[in-house]
């Protein structure tokens, strides 16, 4: 028999045993066996040479249309038992019940900040931010802290560094209260950094809010935490009062806590605000706590030498500032009673918001 004569039946059988193949792995043994280095096929291919030399032309387009065509088999063969290989192996129950995904939900703290800020949004207030890693000048010595208040102890605030030419040791904080411009990195105590960092960057007048994270060196219980939130508040303008102050928080906590809402101003004192008042806050939850009131914001009226720190004439100008904890409002609305709970990201807590 020429070889010519034997390339047709030998394609045919090959195609049959391709597609005869009843898994992946018989569809590679197969395959070796026809168009592999070792294969039949691949043997005719090499017999090629011995035959006339006026019959090569047409035996070698022959042959390479051949394998050509075993080649595309192979594949679609392939393609059709990987496939088989993919679906499952059980029939499809249609009458199951589907899998429902549960849909993500935003952590409390993010949408009680969200409803604050949007509440802030309505009468004007934009908001801005500032870094978490401070340095004395912004946290401190710019809101006119002095050097031995105890925020700024080292028992009291995360010192995340050293500044330049300061030695090593633990003195940082006691050398930092000699040095004329302190600049010791540190993870800010307050948000009230960010009134001097806008201050800094923009004229007056200034309507500001900036939610953001605050560190302190408290040992973690129901109440306190090393990591929290604050939300602080600037407004800068001519001839602004101390009522502007108590219409603008009355407004943004009936906002948040409804139209129960109560508040009292106490005189306190801080030192970047001139006078200083605390905010105590009341409605039907807070009674329900066994609370007459609850202490909720710092605040009062910039000191003048805030407003020269920053270069802003206090002549000219005024101002009010206010700063308040985020989680105490969240613990409040939602009554929960352990802050810790914020920060152990159990989805069956932070399911319930
Ligand atoms: N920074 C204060 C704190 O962390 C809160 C505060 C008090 C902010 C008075 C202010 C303010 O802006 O005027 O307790």
């Amino acid at each position: 028999m020429s070889l010519l004569s034997e390339i047709e039946p030998l394609k045919q059988s090959a195609l049959v045993q391709l597609k005869a193949a009843a898994d992946l792995a018989a569809l590679e043994h197969t395959k070796g066996a026809w168009i592999g280095p070792h294969g039949r096929f691949t043997a005719l291919m090499k017999q090629l040479g011995t035959i006339p030399k006026e019959e090569k032309p047409a035996a070698g387009k022959l042959i390479n249309a051949a394998k050509m065509e075993l080649e595309a088999a192979l594949t679609a063969r392939r393609e059709e038992l990987e496939l088989k290989a993919a679906l499952p192996k059980e029939p499809t129950d249609f009458t199951l019940p589907g899998r429902r995904r549960a849909v993500g939900k935003l952590h409390p703290l993010t949408q009680v900040t969200d409803d604050i800020v949007r509440a802030f949004r309505k009468i004007g207030f934009a908001v801005a931010d500032g870094p978490e890693i401070e340095d004395e000048y912004h946290c401190f010595d710019s809101l006119n802290t002095p050097a031995d208040h105890p925020a700024r102890d080292l028992q009291d605030t995360f010192y995340v560094g050293q500044a330049a030419g300061l030695s090593a040791g633990g003195q940082a904080s006691s050398l930092s209260h000699h040095h004329p411009t302190p600049k010791l990195p540190l993870l800010r105590t307050h948000t009230s950094s960010v009134q001097i960092r806008v201050m800094e960057k923009q004229a007056p007048p200034i309507r500001i809010i900036a939610p953001g994270r605050v560190y302190r060196r408290d040992n973690a219980d129901a109440t306190h935490n090393p990591t929290f939130h604050q939300i602080e508040g600037l407004y800068v303008d001519k001839g602004v009062t101390i009522g502007d102050l108590k219409g603008t928080v009355e407004f943004v906590f009936k906002e948040l806590m409804g139209s129960d809402v109560k508040l009292r101003f106490r005189p306190h004192y801080f030192s970047y605000t001139e006078p200083s008042m605390e905010i105590d806050f009341t409605n039907a939850l807070v009674r329900k706590l066994g609370k007459e009131w609850l202490e909720i914001a710092g605040c009062g009226m910039v000191h003048p030498q805030v407003f020269e720190n920053v270069g802003y004439d206090p002549e000219v100008w005024t101002g009010w500032a206010f700063g308040f904890g985020i989680e105490r409002i969240a613990m409040l609305r939602y009554g929960i009673n352990d802050i810790r709970l914020f920060y152990e990201n159990d989805a069956r807590f932070l399911a319930q918001f």
